[in-house]
């Protein structure tokens, strides 16, 4: 995308929450905003850092957290959010007043975009007068989930109990109460709590609320978030048909596996990839790989280090596996994703449907099998299986029956056509949003004037 518009030397700040599924869309988007004209700032914690020289085009600064110091295990997810909320504020305010003291007209810093679980950013940015931003990586659905929910919080009839109790909260139809992110551990609800308080209070002081989704993936949930919050939303998928591909992973990615994909039959490859945080025990994934292999598909899988709990995966896999599979698949420790599902020979994609791994499908027109982990995660797969009707669900244990079964289905029986069908049909809506005058082209470029508006 040219740069359309001189932006008068305005620098955006965006604030980074560390972890893989979050950079990603964040440096997306400071890539639009970059090729729009603005000059990039990106502060995030020394915890799970960015590559900066993959990205020279950005200044990188980094602040002191707990999780890097090893006070807080990254793995304790709410705790994590807790700690870094608390401890990353005065550095995030002594850097943005280093940066206040050094601008001038040619360099001045119109607002700062943070990732929504970096709440304290709009804390900083209202001390500071500037304006703040607040991205949610994660379905305008589980937004609304946890709008929904704090204002039962606020109501004060919505107990753990309560919810317990029920099926369906009416406003999240078509989502059952399972399907949705609230945590069952009663040990971390005052943690969860605070988040729900954390994340409203923070969109209601910001100046724009800009959620991962595209538009007409999720009008009915935009619509009900826009009721709950005065504030403006604008939607910012898929930000890699609009601006070049980045390469923002924090492992390094297997790039031979394009190659093995250049020599298979078109749409005939199964890919399969759990994120970056799921992960499962010996005997899943041995199921798993005797599922793939009697599937009689070709497959790439991504077998992540710390994928297997306590082993090191590679070596799990027994030499009976090899002989069986040989050409016919490929295994590699982490994948360029975008570039796989883009790919001709990729025809399915089992996903444990973390919300950009479910976007990025659909951006390609490739239909998915779901295996939800944690999270949103099962809120993901339920627009994936019932509403946009464009991947099946792989229930119960991994079995590696239902496994093969399950990738027969997806990927060559008649059972599969109309899914497959579908996939293409949202594919093609994706690539209309972003062309000129689409509704994605038109609301970046809206929110790059909203930036631009806010710090005159
Ligand atoms: C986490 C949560 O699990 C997810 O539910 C939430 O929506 C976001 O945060 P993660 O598990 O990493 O994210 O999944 P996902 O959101 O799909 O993000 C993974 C990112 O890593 C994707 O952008 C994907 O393209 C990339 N990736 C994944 C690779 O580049 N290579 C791989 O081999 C696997």
């Amino acid at each position: 995308m040219e740069k359309h518009r001189e932006q008068k030397g305005s620098r955006l700040v965006f604030v980074l929450y560390p972890f893989q599924g979050h950079i990603n869309p964040m440096l997306q988007l400071a890539t639009i905003m970059y090729s729009k004209g603005f000059s990039i700032t990106i502060v995030h914690p020394q915890f799970n850092s960015p590559d900066p020289s993959k990205h020279p085009q950005f200044t990188f600064t980094p602040i002191a957290d707990d999780l890097s110091q090893g006070k807080v295990s990254p793995a304790d997810l709410f705790g994590a959010i807790s700690a870094l909320n608390k401890n990353c504020e005065e550095p995030l305010k002594e850097c943005i007043q280093k940066m206040l003291k050094a601008e001038d007209t040619h360099d001045r810093i119109s607002c700062i975009i943070y990732d929504g679980l970096m709440y304290f950013a709009q804390s900083v940015a209202d001390h500071l007068k500037l304006p703040g931003m607040s991205v949610r990586t994660s379905a305008a659905a589980t937004v609304l989930a946890f709008a929904v929910f704090r204002r039962g919080d606020e109501q004060g009839y919505i107990s753990f109990l309560d919810l317990m109790s029920k099926d369906q909260v009416t406003e999240l139809q078509p989502l059952r109460l399972k399907d949705l992110p609230i945590l069952r551990n009663q040990d971390v609800a005052d943690l969860v709590l605070e988040l729900r308080a954390n994340l409203s209070d923070s969109v209601k002081k910001s100046s724009a609320l800009i959620v991962n989704t595209m538009d007409f993936l999720e009008q009915n949930a935009l619509k009900q978030i826009q009721g709950l919050f005065p504030t403006p939303i604008f939607t910012v998928r898929p930000f890699h048909k609009l601006a070049p591909i980045i390469f923002s992973s924090l492992l390094k990615e297997d790039t031979n596996c394009i190659s093995w994909l250049d020599r298979q039959a078109p749409k005939s490859v199964i890919y399969v990839s759990f994120g970056s945080l799921a992960s499962i025990d010996e005997k899943e994934l041995l199921e798993t790989a005797w599922g793939l292999a009697n599937s009689d598909q070709p497959f790439l899988w991504v077998v992540r280090p710390g994928l297997v709990r306590g082993s090191k995966c590679a070596e799990l896999l027994p030499k009976s596996f090899e002989e069986r599979v040989g050409e016919r698949g490929c295994i590699v420790e982490w994948a360029p994703q975008l570039e796989v599902l883009a790919h001709g020979a990729v025809g399915g994609f089992w996903s444990h449907c973390g919300w950009n791994s479910t976007l990025e499908s659909i951006c390609e027109g490739v239909p998915m099998l779901c295996r939800p982990f944690f999270g949103d995660q099962n809120l993901n797969v339920r627009y994936v299986c019932d509403v946009w009707k464009v991947g099946l669900e792989l229930e119960n244990e991994l079995e590696r029956g239902n496994i093969e079964k399950a990738v027969r289905t997806l990927m060559v029986n008649t059972e599969g056509e109309e899914m497959r069908k579908r996939a293409m049909h949202l594919k093609e809506k994706v690539n209309l949003s972003v062309r000129e005058g689409g509704s994605c082209y038109n609301s970046m470029n809206e929110l790059a004037d909203q930036m631009l508006s806010l710090r005159s």
